[in-house]
């Protein structure tokens, strides 16, 4: 794997051998040095042309945990504010000697033109495109899913066989969505989309999942019941029941959720919207992953990047034998 675009391109293997990679990672970030020299000498570069908060800050702990040496880059305040197009800005940043570029872009297939291009020899991470494709929130989301509904330990070497996932909302504007069908289908996983039929994508029934439209009656079914935020500034008013209605019928509150099975999680990728698609009873609940989700994409991340970019030394130098 040279780059990271679609959650679509992972194979069972591929998937299976980040989430381990990420495992490892995440015992590393429980030590009192939390660093390791893995990407010591490269230089992986942030280039974000969308606003982020959770993904932009964690690919930069990510990177810093990894020793790499890392340029943030906002398209705001840039030079791409006075017209200079993604290769020109590209081959600037690769000028400089840059080894990964990590991408968000509001244009779905901005990172896969990048990587395919020739403009550019770095890899590229897709940090998420449009409503296209979010791979490593997918591959943060099935992370958390192992470990909880799996086990840490048991889940190594593990996939999501036989887990019953169901995704809510706004599924029509959401990369989020689509990386998390193709990944967890991937990862044997039995995934409903539930959504409004105005936010449904044309198309759905070549997906690998099935699409309900009554979530009452699929929650007692799931395992992990994810949210997905209302994306108001991708859609026209046409496109949205009232605030009230979709709260009433696609939102989740504690009555709801005690619907679900006992071991059952709620998932949301964040930003959430309280109130509207989530409860915040039931966003500040033990069975809500939000916080987790954050901290479980800094090892999915340093997975990633060691990966694409580290070569073939083992990322954790075994403990000693005896050692604690
Ligand atoms: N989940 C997610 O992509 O959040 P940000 O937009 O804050 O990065």
């Amino acid at each position: 794997m040279r780059h990271l675009i679609s959650a679509a391109d992972l194979s069972r293997d591929d998937a299976v051998l980040i989430l381990d990679t990420a495992e490892e990672m995440a015992r590393v970030a429980d030590r009192p040095i939390k660093k390791l020299p893995a990407l010591r000498g490269r230089t992986v570069v942030n280039l974000f042309f969308e606003d982020s908060t959770r993904t932009r800050i964690s690919f930069e702990a990510a990177e810093k945990r990894l020793s790499a040496d890392v340029i943030n880059f906002a398209a705001k305040g840039s030079s791409v504010s006075k017209g200079e197009s993604l290769k020109d800005t590209a081959q600037t940043l690769e000028a400089m000697g840059v080894d990964a570029v990590v991408i968000r872009h509001g244009a779905s297939g901005a990172p896969y033109r990048l990587a395919t291009s020739g403009w550019i020899d770095a890899a590229v991470i897709n940090a998420g495109d449009g409503t296209h494709q979010h791979p490593t929130q997918a591959l943060l989301d099935a992370f958390t899913m192992r470990r909880r509904l799996v086990g840490p330990d048991e889940g190594l070497g593990k996939d999501l066989a036989g887990k019953r996932i169901t995704l809510v909302g706004d599924v029509l504007h959401s990369r989020v969505a689509r990386s998390n069908v193709d990944l967890l289908h991937t990862l044997g996983a039995e995934v409903t989309l539930v959504a409004p039929p105005t936010l449904v994508p044309v198309g759905v029934e070549q997906w690998p999942c099935e699409v309900s439209y009554d979530l009452d009656r699929v929650l007692a079914k799931s395992d992990a019941v994810m949210m997905l935020r209302v994306q108001r500034e991708r859609m026209n008013a046409a496109f949205f029941p009232t605030e009230r209605e979709y709260s009433r019928r696609y939102g989740l509150d504690g009555e709801r959720m005690a619907k679900m099975p006992e071991h059952a999680i709620v998932m949301h990728p964040g930003p959430m919207v309280r109130g509207m698609e989530i409860t915040a009873e039931v966003a500040d609940s033990d069975r809500c992953t939000v916080v987790e989700q954050v901290a479980n994409g800094v090892s999915i991340r340093m997975a990633v990047l060691y990966l694409l970019l580290g070569g073939n030394e083992p990322a954790v130098t075994p403990r000693p034998t005896g050692s604690e």
